[in-house]
């Protein structure tokens, strides 16, 4: 039935069990309007339903942009020389990491590019152990929830990372298309390395999040149904995807891609495909989503995400860690985020909440199945 155009409820039982890649591809090219909105509901209710209405907040801190890697869409990249190099006085990253469990967001996201040699990371173990350290109080018992988004490691250094105190992770596939992979890295890297990455991190009892871009060239509406399959059988606790946003510094900056607002509709789509097919993981919102529509992060709680990441970063960095252009909140106070995040919030009908981790639920149900 090529024409079917399916409702609320029809969505719904759906994803009662994964669905055949089929239906996914057919959501992932929809362009009927109601059949968009009934994706949307019923994602929204799968929120609902399996994680409620709290918003959780990431305090962001991109605390140094010298990477070691040369990906074809970063405008970090190792060849880019317009880029000046910054990494943020320890202090200052501790003092960033007070200022958020002030605000009271309860967790914070460490992200910077990623190096491999010693001195990087017993840095990153450093600043963990104080963040800790220096965030425990009354309010929150055991210190701020941390996040890592520092790329692929041992099994050695993910363990260490965990022992300072960090409890998630972030490593992003990108694409889970060997093919594809290929033409947006470099020879270096390769998807077998990434997922084995993605296993240690799970052998290091991390809450382990990962996520694609969205509209890369290349990509197609079967490449991003298999995505969703794989976030699904690797049984991921978090996600965070959005759409690719060319940066002209880099190799592939004036590649064609598809229109603004298709890529923003396809990014929604997927977090709504995310939310359906895993029901009580975390997904986030992500500024990648703002940088093409304005109220995009809000659409993007609207079609099932349940985590903000607000700017941490010292203002007179954030000019350095463009991965894209456009990205929104460059000279934001962070502030000017706390109130603003909130009220964008409470527009789409839900709650901040504060002095919590807000993990992942499915991280729990997996672990305890059969414990
Ligand atoms: N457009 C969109 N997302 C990007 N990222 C890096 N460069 C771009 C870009 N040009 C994303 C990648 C990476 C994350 C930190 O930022 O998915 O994993």
């Amino acid at each position: 039935m090529p024409d079917k155009k399916y409702t609320i409820n029809e969505v719904l039982s759906l994803f009662e069990e994964t669905p055949p890649k089929e239906v996914l591809i057919h959501f992932l090219t929809t362009t009927d309007s109601a059949e968009i909105e009934a994706v949307r509901i019923a994602a929204e209710k799968t929120l609902l339903k399996y994680c409620g209405d709290n918003v959780y907040y990431r305090g962001l801190i991109e605390f140094s942009n010298n990477c070691a890697l040369d990906c074809g869409y970063c405008g970090i990249r190792k060849s880019n020389t317009k880029v000046q190099r910054y990494t943020v006085k320890e202090d200052d990253i501790v003092k960033a990491a007070r200022w958020c469990a002030e605000v009271r967001y309860g967790s914070l996201v460490l992200q910077s590019g990623e190096r491999h040699d010693r001195q990087f990371i017993e840095f990153v173990e450093r600043i963990t152990k104080r963040i800790k350290q220096e965030t425990t109080s009354s309010i929150l018992p055991q210190g701020l929830g941390i996040t890592l988004c520092v790329g692929e490691h041992s099994l050695e250094t993910y363990r260490g990372f965990r022992d300072a105190g960090a409890h998630r992770y972030l490593l992003r596939i990108e694409t889970t298309n060997d093919e594809l992979f290929k033409s947006i890295h470099p020879n270096q890297q390769n998807l077998d390395s990434r997922l084995k990455s993605l296993e240690y991190l799970k052998e290091a009892g991390f809450q382990v999040g990962t996520g694609v871009m969205i509209g890369l060239p290349g990509q197609t509406p079967e490449m991003l149904a298999d995505d969703l399959l794989f976030y699904k059988k690797h049984d991921f606790d978090m996600f965070g995807m959005g759409p690719f946003i060319p940066h002209k510094d880099t190799p592939m900056g004036n590649l064609p891609v598809m229109p603004e607002e298709q890529r923003t509709n396809l990014g929604l789509m997927m977090i709504a495909l995310t939310r359906l097919l895993t029901k009580d993981t975390n997904v986030a919102a992500t500024t990648a989503l703002q940088a093409l529509d304005p109220i995009g992060r809000e659409k993007g709680l609207s079609f099932g995400a349940n985590i903000l990441m607000p700017q941490l970063t010292p203002t007179e960095f954030r000019e350095n860690y463009l991965l894209y252009e456009n990205k929104p909140c460059v000279d934001e106070e962070k502030e000017d985020c706390l109130n603003c995040l909130k009220r964008r919030v409470e527009m789409v009908g839900r709650i901040v909440a504060q002095d919590q981790w807000g993990d992942s639920r499915h991280f729990f149900a997996r672990n305890t199945l059969f414990s």
